[in-house]
């Protein structure tokens, strides 16, 4: 029986790819109808390359450290990416801030995941911050990438009770259980075209997502829950 076309994505990484790998999971169990075209790191030595070597996805080291700005770094990027006929670029860990030469071509079709309660807690050290606020949960949100730093439309976040004497690392493990759900989700959403990034923000099924995006799992329909 013919396969419907699959998506093609792009998945940036700087680390030890877990995101990465919940990706190359869906795609192998068909949960996404999407396959992975490259795989690329900033870092030659993120442990997630050899996710994607094993997984038979070709990868690309574009070491930042190579480039005298952030936009000829950028501009590599786009360019490897370009190659590629790619449908949506995944930033999984990408630790990298990026400029308009990365984020403009790749307006509407680029994803990030960050490890807050967005619009709580951009940047760095997310889960010890969270800590030191008092605060009762912490948590994760896929977004859309604009040019605002971790400021981009978010279309799905977790909560995670934060637990009496947690540290930042037995937090982020919990967040991470619920980041490898979340991630390849909105990348569904995205590819089966029910998700989409308008002047208004991020819309699914034609509706405007609240500012949080949609709470998983508490607010998701039955169509909307990933088939196991
Ligand atoms: C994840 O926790 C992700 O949310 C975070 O980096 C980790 C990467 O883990 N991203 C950011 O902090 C982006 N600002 P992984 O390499 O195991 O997927």
């Amino acid at each position: 029986m013919a396969q419907p076309n699959k998506g093609r994505l792009a998945v940036l990484i700087s680390g030890r790819g877990s995101n990465l790998g919940a990706f190359i999971d869906a795609c192998a169990s068909r949960s996404l109808p999407a396959e992975i075209g490259i795989v690329i790191s900033n870092n030659p030595d993120a442990p997630g390359l050899a996710l994607a070597r094993e997984a038979g996805i070709p990868t690309a080291v574009i070491n930042h450290r190579d480039y005298d700005s952030r936009e000829g770094f950028d501009a590599a990027l786009v360019h490897a990416i370009a190659k590629q006929e790619i449908d949506l670029v995944i930033l999984a860990g990408f630790m990298r801030i990026l400029t308009p030469v990365f984020v403009e071509p790749f307006a509407g079709r680029l994803m990030n995941i960050h490890p807050s309660l967005l619009p709580r807690y951009p940047g760095l050290n997310t889960h010890q911050r969270a800590l030191d606020a008092g605060d009762a949960e912490a948590g994760v949100t896929v977004h859309f990438v604009t040019l605002e730093l971790d400021g981009g439309p978010p279309i799905l976040q977790a909560r995670v009770p934060i637990e009496p004497g947690d540290t930042a690392e037995r937090l982020a493990e919990r967040v991470n259980a619920q980041e490898l759900v979340i991630y390849p989700l909105a990348a569904r959403w995205f590819l089966e075209g029910r998700l989409q990034l308008t002047a208004r923000g991020a819309e699914l099924d034609g509706e405007l997502l609240p500012p949080e995006g949609v709470a998983y799992p508490g607010e998701l329909p039955d169509t909307h829950r990933v088939r196991a």
